[in-house]
């Protein structure tokens, strides 16, 4: 676990990227270094990865092949960019982590949560997030928003309505083991009101005083 280490989780659409755009100016604003990153991707060869993984033409891909590329591209970003950037004194904002194999892959795609825990452990040698939001949206809305930012479709967003409703029930089981861990925030409230729950459970975490 790394107390400077912080994920965001959620389904399609449920507004992580905008969140840590807006968390990473106010907390430099604070003073703090800050690394924003994401996943799947966040350096060369796991953008190459990424590349594969979301190409819609890959139709064929295993369940198991797909959590395989996930765990590889996670473990290359993790070497080359958000260690570095732990060991330099940055806070590291990762929109998706190990959370998303555990609730696409492990609940959606029924490979199990714990037998994907463990795949994931041979790539992150137990280098948790200290803390973990997980925006939680209706599958439903999310994907709508997606259409109507025309967001570039990939190939887990073809996936059908059922599959991304399993991804929400996973995600809940997922908070469910890791209560301190993982704090659950509503993703339906207004964009105003989203990000103020968020920004005071992250200065609550560091203890900082946010006035
Ligand atoms: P991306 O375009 O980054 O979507 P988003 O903006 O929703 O994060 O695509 C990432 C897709 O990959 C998304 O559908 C979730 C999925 N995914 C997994 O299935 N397993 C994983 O381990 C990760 C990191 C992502």
């Amino acid at each position: 676990m790394n107390q400077n280490f912080i994920s965001f989780e959620g389904g399609e659409g449920s507004g992580k990227t905008t969140i840590i755009k807006q968390l990473k100016i106010d907390l430099e604003k604070q003073g703090f270094k800050v690394l924003q990153t994401r996943e799947p991707g966040g350096s060369e060869i796991a953008e190459g990865i990424r590349q594969i993984i979301l190409n819609i033409a890959n139709v064929k891909m295993d369940p198991r092949t797909e959590a395989l590329l996930y765990a590889a591209s996670r473990r290359q970003h993790l070497v080359e960019v958000i260690l570095p950037a732990l060991q330099n004194g940055n806070i590291v904002l990762c929109d998706r982590f190990v959370d998303s194999s555990l609730a696409y892959q492990g609940y959606a795609r029924g490979l199990g949560i714990n037998q994907i825990y463990e795949l994931n452990r041979f790539a992150i040698e137990d280098l948790l997030p200290g803390l973990t939001i997980y925006l939680d949206l209706d599958p439903e809305i999310g994907l709508r928003r997606i259409k109507d930012n025309n967001r570039a479709c990939n190939r887990l967003d073809l996936e059908s309505l059922e599959f991304h409703k399993k991804v929400r029930e996973g995600y809940i089981l997922i908070a469910k083991q890791y209560p301190t861990r993982i704090k659950v925030v509503n993703g339906s409230l207004s964009k105003e009101k989203l990000y103020e729950g968020v920004k005071k459970i992250v200065l609550d975490y560091f203890n900082i005083n946010g006035d």
